[in-house]
């Protein structure tokens, strides 16, 4: 039986943090309505590309498992706020850190963008298409905010984390996956002002307006990774005592609360890091999975169960037994470039250029 396994981990996260206070300066806000309602109390804003972002955690990720760039085989980006739509940001990396060996794809599913790449790139090791991948979740969601909105600009953050997906004979590795969509209500996550829906309307590309209809996504996410979870478990004749760690996707505390109860498991083997970072799509699961590593909470041999969901309404889990090494081979010693602004500095400017464009949504 040919798996695929996590050998290395690294994770990309601006050091510049933007805490609810710094919010409720320029938003009728408190942090006591975004803990509550939420658990977020800061996130990052990033002064890196999403590219620039991918490369390092990239090159972490593979000084981790002790790989060089020309082995890898495939690359696989899960975002849906890349630096540009062509060409695509697994390229950009693959050049960046020079992996001249390895196809590069992107992966659009919103925040299970990077639970979708890692699923994918699983099934073309277990059937024989490549052997080393490198599966990144990474955004940079800031410059897209409407940072005008109370209502979605309190829940995210920017940042990215990169996983070395190899190969074994090893009895280890991902085990089950759980892909699906209730494209049906796909509406009530919608960001008007990506995209060719807004070419030649005027429309400044990246000038955001978002649809949220926040306790309905409340509702569908929860079924839908209640659902995703059980049927992974079933899929491996497990349940839910044999899972060691939880790794969901942070978009809420709440969320990933009833998701753990709706589903028999628990909040003691669940890991949660919202409060640092917020929502940062497509990045939670792959940087909560390498803190997670950072912290000693996984353990070798563990049963570890991941878990998101995100606009489309796309759910997901999957199942992984990790291997006997829970620690870095090596370290990198490329470092992050300095970040010369503030988070709130650089929040600022986007609320700026957003109050100077004056645009509303196409009909
Ligand atoms: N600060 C203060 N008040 C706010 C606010 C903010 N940042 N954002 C909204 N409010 C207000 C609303 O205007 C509303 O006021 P009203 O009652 O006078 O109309 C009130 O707070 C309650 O809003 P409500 O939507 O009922 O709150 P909620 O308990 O459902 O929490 C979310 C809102 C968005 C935190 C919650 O619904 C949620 O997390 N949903 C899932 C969203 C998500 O995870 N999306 C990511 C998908 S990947």
């Amino acid at each position: 039986m040919r798996n695929a396994t996590i050998t290395g981990w690294g994770k990309c996260m601006p050091p510049a943090t933007l805490t609810n206070d710094d919010i409720a300066t320029f938003l009728d806000t408190d942090d006591e309505w975004i803990t509550s309602r939420t658990g977020i109390r800061e996130r990052r804003i990033s002064h890196l590309s999403l590219e620039e972002m991918g490369a390092l955690a990239a090159h972490r990720a593979l000084a981790c498992a002790d790989l060089a760039p020309d082995a890898l085989d495939l690359i696989v980006f899960g975002t849906c706020s890349f630096d540009q739509q062509v060409p695509n940001s697994a390229s950009g990396v693959q050049k960046r850190i020079g992996a001249v060996n390895a196809g590069a794809m992107d992966v659009n599913t919103a925040c299970t963008s990077y639970l979708y790449g890692l699923t994918s790139a699983a099934a073309m090791i277990s059937q024989g298409v490549v052997n080393n991948a490198l599966v990144i979740g990474g955004e940079l969601i800031s410059p897209l905010m409407d940072w005008t909105d109370r209502g979605v600009a309190v829940l995210f953050g920017d940042g990215c984390a990169a996983t070395v997906l190899q190969a074994t004979d090893r009895n280890e590795g991902l085990r089950a996956s759980k892909l699906g969509c209730y494209g049906e209500v796909r509406e009530i996550l919608l960001v008007h002002g990506m995209g060719q829906r807004y070419a030649n309307r005027g429309w400044y590309n990246g000038d955001t307006q978002w649809v949220f209809e926040g306790q309905e996504i409340f509702k569908r996410a929860v079924v839908g990774m209640s659902q995703a979870c059980q049927d992974v478990l079933e899929q491996c004749g497990m349940g839910p005592d044999d899972v060691d760690l939880v790794v969901p996707h942070q978009a809420n505390l709440r969320i990933i609360e009833a998701v753990i109860k709706r589903s028999g498991l628990s909040m003691d083997r669940c890991f949660v890091n919202v409060q640092r970072y917020g929502n940062m799509s497509a990045a939670t699961v792959p940087v909560a999975l390498v803190e997670a590593l950072e912290e000693g909470r996984i353990k070798p041999g563990a049963n570890i169960l991941l878990t998101g969901f995100g606009g489309g309404l796309t759910w997901s889990a999957q199942l992984l037994r990790w291997g006997e090494r829970v620690t870095p081979l090596h370290e990198t010693h490329i470092e992050m470039p300095p970040c010369e602004q503030t988070a709130l500095q650089m929040v600022e400017g986007y609320l700026a250029a957003k109050r100077g464009s004056g645009e509303s949504a196409p009909e």
